[in-house]
């Protein structure tokens, strides 16, 4: 049996706007196995970053919050533990690859000092030679001259920066990274082959890794699991032959897929799906799925349904029952 992680259960969580009562993730469940790659799929607002950054306890400041659920890390639940625990988790066990660069990087710093701030947090008996040396690797490992190491943010080019931000995440050599469309802003070649790095990285350290991307290509290359999320859940998840190849799928994940790419197929990326995501801030009753799904039932429209479960495949939607 694989060994957990990572287990987040029945997740809530809202932001709070002037206007408004956002409910970003509802009663999101996911299981992270040590060592193992897990696609997050899903639309724009469906709610990925906003699990990731639940995750870290990095959710903003009296707007989002987390109103039920548990995030079990090692058997420790994340969302009970002290703000000083949660630096410490976050310098050296779990750490994110942010969907804009920036957020990651201060214009202030270098950025060798910023990966070096990292560096000594993992290892605080590193002399300053030690730190210089690891940062220049890291430097390396991303493709990038280990002299720009004395340079600001704003001198590197946008693919650079998510590279610098790729060897920052890595840096402190975590047993969970949180990859949030790594790869987005960055061209076809280097692309490949940052994702050849965070494969390597998995393979050499065993490092476990939630990977969002709206690319179909890049999962089957890189992942190991998939889950699929609209409005804040998971509604269908299990192996990449599951999501891929299974027989049975949630509608929107045929949706989503379009015709569903074969598992060794060139990259397809998501197809747009008839209607528009809900509107978060007043979700539909039953299942949310439910005004855009060809199958809708009756019962569709009240009851949200419930986990059809068949091995390692997961689906959640009435068409399917466990009995
Ligand atoms: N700070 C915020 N204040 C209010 N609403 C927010 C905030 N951040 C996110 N949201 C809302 O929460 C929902 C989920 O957003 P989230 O960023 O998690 O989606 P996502 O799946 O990462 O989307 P994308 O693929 O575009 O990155 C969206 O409806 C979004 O508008
Ligand atoms: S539960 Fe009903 S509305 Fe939702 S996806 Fe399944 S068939 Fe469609
Ligand atoms: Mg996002």
């Amino acid at each position: 049996m694989a060994e957990k992680l990572l287990e987040i259960k029945n997740l809530h969580v809202v932001y709070k706007t002037d206007e408004a009562v956002v409910r970003a993730v509802n009663g999101l469940d996911l299981t992270i196995n040590k060592g193992s790659t897990v696609g997050l799929v899903g639309e724009t607002g469906a709610g990925k970053t906003t699990t990731c950054l639940s995750i870290l306890r990095l959710l903003p400041d009296r707007v989002g919050e987390i109103t039920e659920g548990s995030i079990e890390y090692n058997g420790e639940d994340l969302l009970k533990a002290s703000e000083e625990r949660m630096r410490e988790i976050r310098g050296s066990e779990i750490s994110m690859i942010f969907q804009d660069p920036m957020t990651a990087l201060n214009p202030v710093f270098t950025v060798g000092d910023q990966i070096g701030e990292v560096v000594k947090l993992h290892n605080p008996k590193f002399t300053n030679e030690d730190v210089i040396e690891r940062v220049e690797t890291m430097f390396k490992l991303v493709g990038l001259p280990p002299e720009r190491r004395v340079e600001y943010p704003h001198q590197f080019s946008g693919g650079m920066k998510q590279r610098i931000v790729i060897a920052m995440a890595l840096a402190c050599e975590p047993l969970l990274l949180l990859a949030d469309e790594p790869t987005t802003a960055l061209d076809v070649t280097i692309q490949a082959q940052v994702l050849r790095l965070m494969k390597e990285l998995k393979e050499k350290l065993q490092t476990a890794m939630i990977l969002v991307t709206h690319d179909l290509g890049v999962v089957a290359q890189t992942c190991d699991e998939v889950a699929i999320m609209y409005a804040g859940e998971v509604i269908e998840n299990g192996t990449l032959e599951d999501v891929f190849d299974g027989e049975k799928h949630h509608p929107y994940t045929v949706g989503l897929f379009g015709s569903i790419p074969d598992i060794h197929s060139e990259a397809d990326r998501l197809t747009p799906i008839m209607g528009l995501m809900p509107d978060p801030a007043n979700l539909p009753e039953g299942c949310k799925f439910n005004p855009r799904c060809d199958h809708c039932m009756e019962i569709c429209k009240t009851q949200a349904p419930s986990v059809y479960k068949n091995g390692t495949h997961q689906i959640r939607c009435h068409l399917f029952g466990n009995q």
